[in-house]
C-alpha cells in the first residue's frame, strides 16, 4: 500500500498522467493515433443538467475534468488536448475554463487547441498514421465523427494525404492499464474508503441514537447522514445510488434509499460510498437499527461474516478471480444447511447444494467485481493468456448452456470488492424467524503478493464491535 500524502499526490499527478500517456503511445505503436473524448453533458430537464461526470478513460490520461474535451495521443509520444475556449460570457454563467493557452503548461501536455477546431485539425493529425485507436461503443456519435475526419482525409489523397488502414478498440488496451492500480490510485481509493467508512459509522450511530430518543427514523435520515459525511470530507459525490434498506427492503438487491421506517428490532442494510477525485469506494454494512442483534439476525450475520472472511483469505496474487466467490459460497451453503435455511433431506449434501446451486434461493449474486474509477470497474474477468480454453456446461438451475473460460488470475495491485450476503424471502420450509432478513457485508480490497489489503475496514464489521459502536 502507498503512503503518499495528499500534497505529494497533487505534486505528482501531472507526471503520473504523462507516464500513462507515454505507455499508451508505446502500446499503439509509432504509426498509431489514439482519440479519446471525455463524457458528454447530460440534460436532466429543460435548463438543468445532471451533475457532470468526466469520462474515466479520458480522466485516467489527463486528470482534466472539464466537459467538451478530447485527448489525441500519437505514437511518437505527443499529446494534444482539445478543450473549451476561454469565453468571458460563458464563464460568467457556467464557470471557469482552463482554455487552450494555459492547458499545456497546467496539464503537462505538448499542445492544446479549442475544441471548435477539432474538425479542422483532426484530419491533419490522422494523416500518415497507419492505425486509428478509439473507444468502441462508448460515446454516442463518436464513430460517425471519426468517419467524417477519415472521409475528409480521403478526399485529399490526390494531394498526397495518407489514410490509416486499420481501426482498433482502445477499451481493451486501457482496461488492462486501469486494472492494476498504481500507488496514486491506491492512496486515493484508501482515502475514499476511509471517508465512506466514517459515513457508515455516523449512520449507525444516528439510527441507535434517534431510536433511543423515541424519534421516528426513516431511511432518508440515514442517507442524509451519509451524504453529509461524504461532502464535508471533500468527496465530490456518491459513487453510485445509495442503498439504505430498512427491514424487508434489504431483500431487494437494488433498493434505493427511500422513506421506509427504520424500526427497532429490524436490521438496516446500507450499501453506499463516495467517489473521491475520480475513484469509487463501495461499502455495505448491515446493522441492527437499535444497536443490538436479535438471535436469528446474529446467526445469519455471523454466517455472512464467516463467508466474507473465507473470501478475503482466498484473495491473493496467483489466485483466480472466482476463488473468493467459491470460498464464500462454500461457507454460506454449509451454513444454510446448518441453520435450517436448506433442508438436507430435500437438497442433499454440501456438494449437492453447490452443484445444483440450491444456495441461489438466498444468495443470488456474485461475491465481487473490479473497483476503481468506476464502481464496477473495467477489466476482463477472464485470463487473457487462456482465452482460447473454452468449455461449455449446462446451468443447474435454468438448463441453459453456459460458456466458461478460465477466470482471471489475480495480480498485485488489482482492486476488487468482497461482498457476500444472504437474503431470506418467506417461502415454504424457510424458518419464520429468518423471514425478511437481508444481510450483505462488503469491503474493498487491493490484491497484494501475500493476500489483500482492505481499504474499508475503518468501519467495524464484527457483531460486538458494531454493538459497542452503536452503544456509544
Ligand atoms: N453498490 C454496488 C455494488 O455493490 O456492486
Ligand atoms: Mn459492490
Ligand atoms: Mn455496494
Amino acid at each position: 500500500m502507498s503512503n503518499l500524502t495528499h500534497q505529494e499526490i497533487a505534486m505528482n499527478t501531472n507526471a503520473i498522467y504523462a507516464q500513462r500517456r507515454a505507455q499508451l503511445a508505446q502500446k499503439i505503436g509509432a504509426g498509431g493515433i489514439a482519440i479519446i473524448p471525455t463524457a458528454a453533458e447530460q440534460q436532466r430537464n429543460r435548463d438543468s443538467d445532471f451533475p457532470y461526470r468526466h469520462d474515466s478513460y479520458f480522466y485516467y490520461l489527463t486528470g482534466f475534468t472539464e466537459p467538451k474535451a478530447w485527448l489525441v495521443v500519437t505514437g511518437d509520444g505527443r499529446s494534444t488536448l482539445f478543450c473549451q475556449p476561454k469565453d468571458t460570457e460563458r464563464e460568467i454563467w457556467d464557470g471557469y475554463r482552463l482554455g487552450p493557452t494555459a492547458a499545456p503548461a497546467q496539464l503537462g501536455l505538448e499542445a492544446a487547441y479549442s475544441e471548435t477546431e477539432l474538425d479542422a485539425q483532426l484530419p491533419g493529425l490522422i494523416d500518415g498514421r497507419d492505425a486509428v485507436w478509439f473507444p468502441f461503443a462508448t460515446h454516442k456519435g463518436l464513430e460517425t465523427r471519426i468517419d467524417g475526419w477519415l472521409g475528409a482525409l480521403r478526399a485529399r489523397v490526390r494531394f498526397g494525404a495518407l489514410c490509416p488502414k486499420t481501426q482498433h478498440d482502445l477499451c481493451g488496451l486501457l482496461d488492462e492499464m486501469r486494472l492494476v492500480k498504481d500507488a496514486h490510485e491506491q492512496a486515493t481509493m484508501l482515502r475514499a474508503g476511509q471517508i465512506s467508512g466514517a459515513a457508515h459509522i455516523r449512520a449507525m450511530q444516528l439510527s441507535a441514537n434517534m431510536l433511543r430518543a423515541g424519534q421516528e427514523v426513516r431511511e432518508y435520515h440515514l442517507e442524509a447522514e451519509l451524504l453529509h459525511e461524504f461532502r464535508r470530507n471533500g468527496a465530490q459525490s456518491p459513487a453510485y445510488g445509495s442503498i439504505v434498506a430498512a427491514g424487508a427492503n434489504a431483500c431487494v438487491l437494488h433498493y434505493r434509499a427511500d422513506r421506509g421506517l427504520v424500526q427497532s428490532g429490524e436490521l438496516v442494510l446500507i450499501d453506499a460510498a463516495c467517489e473521491l477525485d475520480g475513484y469509487a469506494s463501495d461499502i455495505t454494512r448491515t446493522f441492527p437499527a437499535n444497536g443490538v442483534f436479535t438471535g436469528p439476525q446474529r446467526t445469519l450475520y455471523e454466517l455472512v461474516l464467516a463467508s466474507q472472511e473465507a473470501a478475503i483469505a482466498a484473495t491473493k496474487a496467483g489466485a483466480r478471480f472466482t476463488d473468493p466467490h467459491d470460498a464464500a459460497v462454500k461457507v454460506l451453503a454449509q451454513g444454510m444447511l446448518d441453520v435450517g435455511l436448506l433442508d438436507k433431506n430435500k437438497v442433499g449434501s454440501l456438494d449437492d447444494v453447490i452443484e445444483k446451486r440450491a444456495y441461489f434461493q438466498f444468495y443470488m449474486h456474485r461475491t465481487g467485481h473490479w473497483i476503481g474509477m468506476d464502481v464496477h470497474d473495467c477489466g476482463d474477468y477472464t485470463e487473457p493468456s487462456e482465452i482460447g480454453q473454452v468449455s461449455t456446461r449446462q446451468d443447474a438451475l435454468t438448463g441453459g448452456t453456459i460458456k466458461d473460460r478460465p477466470a482471471r488470475i489475480l495480480r498485485a495491485g488489482m482492486a476488487l470488492t468482497i461482498e457476500p450476503g444472504i437474503y431470506v424471502r418467506p417461502a415454504d420450509g424457510v424458518p419464520e424467524h429468518f423471514h425478511h432478513i437481508g444481510i450483505r457485508i462488503e469491503d474493498d480490497a487491493i490484491v497484494t503478493d501475500n493476500g489483500c489489503a482492505l481499504l474499508t475496514r475503518s468501519v467495524p464489521v464484527g457483531v460486538s464491535e458494531i454493538e459497542a459502536l452503536m452503544r456509544s
